[in-house]
């Protein structure tokens, strides 16, 4: 079925709120081709250009992405460069859209271990898009749910809580102004959570496509979305 026809049968009553991307494979894709993994993650800052548009068209009001986890610091430093550069490109890029007024950039994890001038760029991008009410840009960087979780309870102890419920802990992790993802994809094969929202995947649901990261579009976004519309959510409950 093509773009059009898939487009179609889209129920937009039952759009996922939050769609979450663990983005892999990048390395895989360009080392087929011939090519450095840097190409790869190159082309994987441009799928999640497309990825996000594609979100927008189809309202989606969350959408988060995986770019670097806690552990991604066992990469070569090269790439690790790389992949901050390409942070600070995507985030600068998405301010220059026509659309950059309807989005909203946030991110997730500890970005103080990140070069300043990332830092700089990516928290001019957050201010810039301050007031974006249609969808949120939600970007992962340095991030580790178990990290956050520990990050969570050491704030909790310091403000003094000892009737801890889950409100609370919601309230103290990164996603505090988050949905939980109603959907995760991961891309690649894969079919591991690595260290991905935790706490927040309680009762998300799961999509593992065989693609690349690179390969995505708006496409594959729609493929996602029509999975999850097929998926009977109970929440523990008898429907
Ligand atoms: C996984 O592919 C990808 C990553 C660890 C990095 C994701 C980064 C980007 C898409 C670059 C852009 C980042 C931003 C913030 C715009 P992999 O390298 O693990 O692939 P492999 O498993 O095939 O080696």
């Amino acid at each position: 079925m093509g773009l059009f026809s898939k487009k179609k049968v889209l129920d937009t009553n039952k759009l996922p709120r939050h769609l979450a991307f663990i983005m892999d494979g990048n390395g895989r894709w360009a080392t087929a081709k011939g090519m450095p993994r840097t190409y790869g993650h190159r082309e994987g800052a441009n799928a999640m250009i497309r990825v996000v548009e594609a979100c927008l068209d189809f309202g989606i009001k969350e959408v988060s992405f995986f770019t670097f986890s806690t552990e991604n610091w066992k990469r070569p430093k090269n790439e690790i460069d790389y992949i901050f550069e390409l942070a600070s490109e995507f985030s600068k890029k998405l301010t220059e859209k026509e659309y950059s007024n309807d989005i909203k950039i946030m991110t997730i994890g500890d970005l103080s271990a990140l070069p300043e001038e990332t830092q700089k760029i990516i928290a001019d991008a957050k201010q810039q898009t301050i007031n974006g009410q249609k969808m949120i840009v939600n970007l992962a960087i340095n991030y580790g749910g178990r990290d956050e979780i520990v990050m969570a309870v050491n704030n909790i102890i310091k403000d003094g809580i000892n009737n801890v419920t889950k409100e609370i802990i919601s309230q103290y992790l990164y996603t505090k102004d988050l949905s939980d993802p109603d959907l995760v994809v991961r891309s690649s094969g894969e079919q591991r959570v690595s260290n991905f929202m935790l706490y927040q995947m309680a009762y998300s649901e799961f999509y593992f496509i065989k693609k690349h990261w690179p390969d995505f579009n708006k496409d594959t976004v729609l493929d996602c979305i029509l999975e999850y519309q097929k998926r009977n959510r109970r929440f523990g409950e008898v429907k």
